[in-house]
């Protein structure tokens, strides 16, 4: 045996030791270090899945439904209707307009609601950019129970349908589609000056159709106040005509507009004491 071999032994050993030792000490560190990364790991995939909730939620605010059109390309068939909004043009809805179904329509107390629509059906029956469109809730779109749901009686409860101006439907889907899925979410109204009222009827029977409504646009609650009287609460007459039975001539009004978020605007003195039937007055907005 070599005289430096025991020691060369030694030496390795101790050197294989050393690095025996590294080599753990490197494993515990590669240990702590990957168990600090999954740690750390996990709780990115926590947050991403947080994320990802969030974005699922986001998406979900998106509900499932059906649309069709009503009227032509001049979008015929705009006037009228269940919210008595009469003339859309006049009223500056235009052709960005639905009928809802029963189980969106809430007796007319949907009526000025806005709605984002996209079309979720085929690239056959959507636009290809399949763009989100904005339209006003301005009628209602009646069931037929006499119609299948699938053939005609779209708007039977409880589907969720949008039968949609011939130009609305067509920035989002081909004519030829008739009848396409849409994904459709509330969305707050963007309107141009104030809330506008309209007045009609008698001195013994106020009518006011609230129009241009901003904000979340579906009126629940309308109060009116003469000159010379407190508040009255108004009984809805049917979609947004609101009446009541207090003599008003000669005083000026003001209103007060609550929509269904339960934000309330009020827009004192819009009409003056010399107000008329059948003149429309402009008020704030939301
Ligand atoms: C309403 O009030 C006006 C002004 O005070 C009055 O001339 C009119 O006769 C009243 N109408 C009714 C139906 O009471």
């Amino acid at each position: 045996m070599h005289p430096l071999f025991p020691a060369l032994h030694v030496m390795i050993l101790i050197t294989c030791c050393d690095q025996t030792l590294s080599l753990l000490l490197l494993l515990h560190r590669l240990h702590v270090c990957f168990s600090t990364m999954a740690k750390f790991s996990a709780q990115i995939v926590v947050a991403f899945m947080v994320l990802l909730a969030q974005q699922v939620r986001a998406e979900s605010g998106w509900n499932e439904a059906h649309a069709t059109f009503y009227g032509g390309s001049d979008a015929g068939g705009t006037t009228g209707g269940a919210c008595g909004y009469g003339d859309l043009y006049s009223t500056g809805y235009g052709t960005s307009t639905v009928a809802i179904s029963s189980a969106l329509f809430d007796r007319g107390l949907a009526c000025g609601a806005c709605y984002q629509v996209k079309c979720a059906g085929s690239s056959s029956e959507c636009r290809s950019d399949s763009p989100a469109i904005q339209v006003t809730v301005t009628n209602f779109c009646p069931p037929n129970p006499s119609l299948p749901e699938d053939n005609g009686g779209w708007c039977n409860l409880p589907l969720h349908h949008f039968d949609m101006s011939m130009p609305a439907f067509e920035q989002i889907a081909t004519y030829k589609a008739g009848i396409v899925p849409v994904m459709y979410r509330r969305t707050s109204c963007v309107r141009t000056g104030g809330i506008h009222f309209t007045m009609s009827g008698h001195n013994f029977m106020n009518l006011v159709l609230v129009t241009n409504v901003g904000g979340m646009g579906d009126v629940q609650s309308v109060s009116i106040r003469g000159s010379k009287t407190s508040w009255v609460t108004m009984t809805r007459n049917f979609g947004q005509i609101w009446q009541s039975t207090v003599n008003m001539s000669g005083q000026s009004l003001s209103f007060m507009v609550t929509t269904s978020d339960g934000k309330t605007v009020v827009s004192n003195n819009v009409a003056p004491p010399d107000w008329a039937f059948g003149q429309t007055y402009e008020g704030s907005q939301f």
